[in-house]
């Protein structure tokens, strides 16, 4: 290959697939545009990344997250996603003391709730948006519930979390963004302390309650972890889960035959989801930076550089899936990197796929068939994140 690939041209950002393969074929570690970042696209160097924070460290990301045109902190960046060990382990020992498996059982019967509620407003035999119908609103309401914040706030989630993952690609010339983004910031680091206020007054038995509790070795999180860690929950757990539910069902309009093989056999449901995250993972690449000079698949990078793990192209490596690009779901279980790997595995993940499960048993419950609605799908605009904005379907009940 030539000329560098653009992760942000549209033929790339139409279908990425044949862009990898070619990559992992010809130059597996290479130079990429944006920014000249070191793109991985083989899944035995991508765990290499993964596994040595040492080598490839995360908080050298802080600084893209915290324009100078910000003029304020970005909360998101005192969250464990940022931050290497030792620190990293600490803070993680904490979070996950109330991210843990009686957090979720505590969660189930609210998420079944939530799924079948959105389920029945669904319009039978009619077309709808699948998106904004239910892959949004299910996870919006999981993670409201999870945070505390209330209701009414759900509806402003998606458009928090879009400017804060926004914040390192606003243009320096976009002065109305830049005030959007700074507002979405202000508000969201509003919501999330008077929740916490609220929980020091009056614990209850949830999630933020276990957080201000959580002590390890005598140590808490400070009032920013707290708020950094919220923030986090809610940017990582909103468009992610949102954009597995909607390929679903894309996956069930271009395969008819497996939403038909999932309603006779409802204990494939997992094993659909596994395949479902491998073939399209929601999030299509993560960043790390070196912290020295590294040798990499033959390729030598420079301390300081920007290495952006492709994970979809990884999940499609003939080498560790021999039918990479094809949707199978009796694909042999081979771990997909769709959450990551080593230190900072997605900790959401059981709780994804609980989502994911729940969703998907009530949708089958009540329907027959999914077919593709009039109007055209959308496309997430994102870099790091790919997945269908809007999916017009027509259900069929049955
Ligand atoms: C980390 C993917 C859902 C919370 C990650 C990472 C990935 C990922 C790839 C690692 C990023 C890296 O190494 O740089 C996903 C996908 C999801 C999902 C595909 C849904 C299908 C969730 C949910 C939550 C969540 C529902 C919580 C509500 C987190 C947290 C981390 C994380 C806290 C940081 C862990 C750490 O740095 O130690 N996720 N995630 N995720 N995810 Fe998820």
């Amino acid at each position: 290959m030539s000329a560098r690939l653009n992760l942000l041209s549209p033929e790339v950002r139409a279908n990425p697939y044949p862009f990898f393969a070619e990559l992992r074929r010809t130059a597996p570690v290479s130079q990429v545009e944006p920014a000249g970042m070191w793109a991985v696209s083989r899944y035995a160097e991508a765990l290499t990344v993964l596994k040595n924070p040492q080598l490839f460290f995360s908080a050298g990301m802080a600084a893209l997250m915290t324009p100078p045109w910000l003029g304020r902190g970005n909360p998101s960046v005192n969250s464990i996603l940022f931050m290497d060990p030792p620190q990293h382990g600490r803070l993680r020992a904490l979070v996950s003391r109330a991210f843990n498996a009686s957090a979720l059982n505590r969660l189930e019967p609210r998420i079944r709730d939530f799924a079948t509620s959105l389920v029945k407003a669904l319009p039978a035999d009619g077309g709808v948006d699948f998106v904004s119908a239910f892959a949004l609103p299910l996870p919006a309401s999981v993670i409201g519930e999870l945070l505390g914040l209330d209701p009414s706030l759900h509806s402003r989630f998606k458009r928090w979390s879009n400017d804060l993952v926004s914040v390192s690609a606003v243009p320096p010339e976009d002065v109305a963004m830049q005030t959007r983004v700074r507002q979405s910031l202000d508000e969201m680091e509003h919501h999330m302390k008077e929740v916490l206020e609220d929980r020091r007054r009056q614990p209850r038995e949830d999630m933020v309650s276990d957080l201000l509790r959580a002590q390890v070795e005598g140590e808490r999180l400070t009032e920013e972890e707290l708020v950094g860690f919220l923030v986090l929950l809610l940017s990582g757990g909103l468009e992610t889960t949102m954009h597995l539910l909607a390929q679903a069902a894309r996956v069930f309009i271009e395969e008819p035959g497996v939403l038909a093989r999932l309603r006779a056999e409802p204990s494939r449901i997992p094993a659909f989801i596994e395949e479902v995250l491998r073939y399209e993972p929601p999030i299509h690449l993560t960043i790390r930076q070196t912290t020295q000079e590294v040798e990499l698949g033959g390729a030598r990078l420079p301390k300081g550089a920007l290495v952006a793990v492709l994970l979809g192209s990884v999940n499609h490596d003939e080498a560790q899936f021999p039918q990479g690009d094809r949707f199978d779901m009796d694909q042999p279980g081979t771990q997909n990197l769709s959450f990551g790997h080593g230190i900072h595995f997605c900790l959401g993940a059981q709780l994804a796929r609980l989502e994911a499960r729940l969703g998907l048993e009530a949708l089958l419950a009540r329907f027959g068939s999914v077919e593709r609605g009039e109007a055209p799908e959308e496309w997430s605009p994102s870099m790091m994140v790919r997945g269908l904005s809007s999916l017009p379907v027509r259900l069929r009940e049955g």
